[in-house]
C-alpha cells in the first residue's frame, strides 16, 4: 500500500470524506513511491541494540509483522536520536502508511512529527514516550508505565529493610541520560524510598543500558564509596555488568550488596536465580502483537486508544526459579 502526500486543504477535504465513510489512508487515492502490493508499509525505527531487552523487542516487532502480513521497513538507530530523525524524514519520504518508534530520548521530536503529521502519516510511539505538549502529533503510545515500575523497586526495599533502622547506602545506575525510561524508573524509586531516612542514594550515574557500561561504572563506585548497602540498576544488563565487577572487587552480589534490576530478561532471570540478584521488576518488550493490531487500525482511519499499558509484573528468587524454564526472553 501506498501513502497520499495530502495538502493541508486537500487534507482537510479528504479527511471530512473518510470521517463520514468511517474510512482512512487505505483506500484507492494512493499515489507515491511506497509499495503496491496491497501490505500494509510500517516503517519503524529502533533504538538500537543496547541490551537483552532490546534484541527481544525487535525480535517481538519483526515476527509480529511477518505474522500480520505487514511490510516492515526496519531502521536500527544506533543509541541516536539524529539517527532516527533521519530514518523517520526517509520513511515519510518512502510515503509509508504508519511509522513507529522508540525514542531514544523524550525531547526533540515536534518537528519531525509535525512533519508525518503534515504527510498523513499516522505515528506510534512504541515502548518509550516523548515529552511533545502536541499530543496530535502522535495517534497511540504503547508501553510499560516506567514511574510504577521505578515504584516498584522503591517497595521492594522499604519492605526488606522493614523494621531496621542502619543507614542504607544506595548506588543506582542510571538507563540511557534523558530517556523516559531512565527518568522515570528514578523518579518513581525516588517517590517510593523517600518514606525512610535511612536511605540514601549515594551515587547515581548512567551505564547506558549497557553491560559494559555498568560494569564500569560499578567498578568507580565500588572504589569511591566502600560501603555499598544496595545497587538498583535501570535493567537487568547493567545490573549484570555491575554483579562481575563485585564479583572482581571480592564481595558478594546479592549478599554483600543487594541488587534490583528491571526487564526480567532470561539473562537477569538466571542471575536471580541464582541468588546474585535480589529482585526484578519486569518491564516487557513483546509488544509486537499489540502494535501491529494498533498499525493495521491506524492504517484504516479507525480510532485507537491514546495510551496501551503493557501488563507487568515482578519477580523474587523463588519466582525467577519457577518461571525460567517457561521464559521466552
Ligand atoms: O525502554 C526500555 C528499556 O530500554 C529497557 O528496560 C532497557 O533494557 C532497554 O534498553
Amino acid at each position: 500500500m501506498v501513502r497520499r502526500n495530502w495538502s493541508a486543504a486537500a487534507l482537510a477535504g479528504v479527511l471530512a470524506v473518510s470521517t463520514l465513510a468511517g474510512c482512512g489512508g487505505s483506500d484507492g487515492a494512493d499515489s507515491g513511491s511506497g509499495n503496491d502490493d496491497g501490505k500494509i508499509t510500517l516503517g519503524f525505527s529502533q533504538v538500537g541494540a543496547e541490551s537483552g531487552w532490546r534484541t527481544a523487542n525487535t525480535k517481538s516487532i519483526q515476527e509480529s509483522a511477518t505474522a500480520a502480513g505487514i511490510d516492515l521497513q526496519f531502521s536500527d538507530a544506533q543509541g541516536k536520536q539524529e539517527n532516527q530523525i533521519t530514518a523517520i524524514r526517509n520513511f515519510i519520504t518512502q510515503k509509508v502508511d504508519v511509522i513507529a518508534f522508540s525514542p531514544v530520548v523524550t525531547s526533540g521530536w515536534d518537528a519531525v512529527l509535525q512533519e508525518a503529521k503534515d504527510a498523513g502519516i499516522p505515528v506510534i510511539l512504541t515502548d518509550r514516550a516523548v515529552d511533545s505538549q502536541d499530543t496530535s502529533l502522535y495517534k497511540s503510545f504503547i508501553g510499560s508505565d516506567f514511574v510504577v515500575e521505578g515504584q516498584k523497586a522503591g517497595e521492594w526495599l522499604i519492605k526488606e529493610y522493614e523494621g531496621k533502622t542502619e543507614p542504607v547506602n544506595i548506588v543506582e545506575l542510571q538507563g540511557t541520560t534523558g530517556s523516559a525510561p531512565a527518568l522515570d524508573r528514578q523518579k518513581g524509586f525516588q517517590e517510593k524510598i523517600a518514606a525512610n531516612p535511612n536511605f540514601k542514594i549515594v551515587k547515581s550515574q548512567t551505564g547506558d543500558f549497557k553491560r559494559a557500561d555498568g560494569k564500569t561504572v560499578m567498578e568507580t563506585f565500588l572504589q569511591s564509596t566502600p560501603d555499598i548497602d544496595v545497587l538498583y540498576a535501570h535493567n537487568d544488563d547493567m545490573g549484570l555488568g555491575a554483579i562481575e565487577a563485585i564479583e572482581a572487587a571480592g564481595k558478594k552480589p546479592g549478599t554483600d550488596i543487594k541488587i534490583i534490576t528491571v526487564d526480567a530478561v532470561k539473562d537477569g532471570m538466571t542471575a536471580l536465580a541464582d541468588g546474585k540478584i535480589n529482585f526484578i521488576v519486569e518491564c516487557s518488550p513483546l509488544l509486537g502483537p499489540q502494535l501491529m493490531d494498533l498499525v493495521k487500525k491506524a492504517d484504516a482511519g479507525e480510532e485507537i486508544p491514546a495510551r496501551v499499558l503493557t501488563e507487568e509484573t515482578t519477580f523474587t528468587q523463588e519466582q525467577a526459579k519457577e518461571a525460567l524454564p517457561t521464559r521466552q526472553y
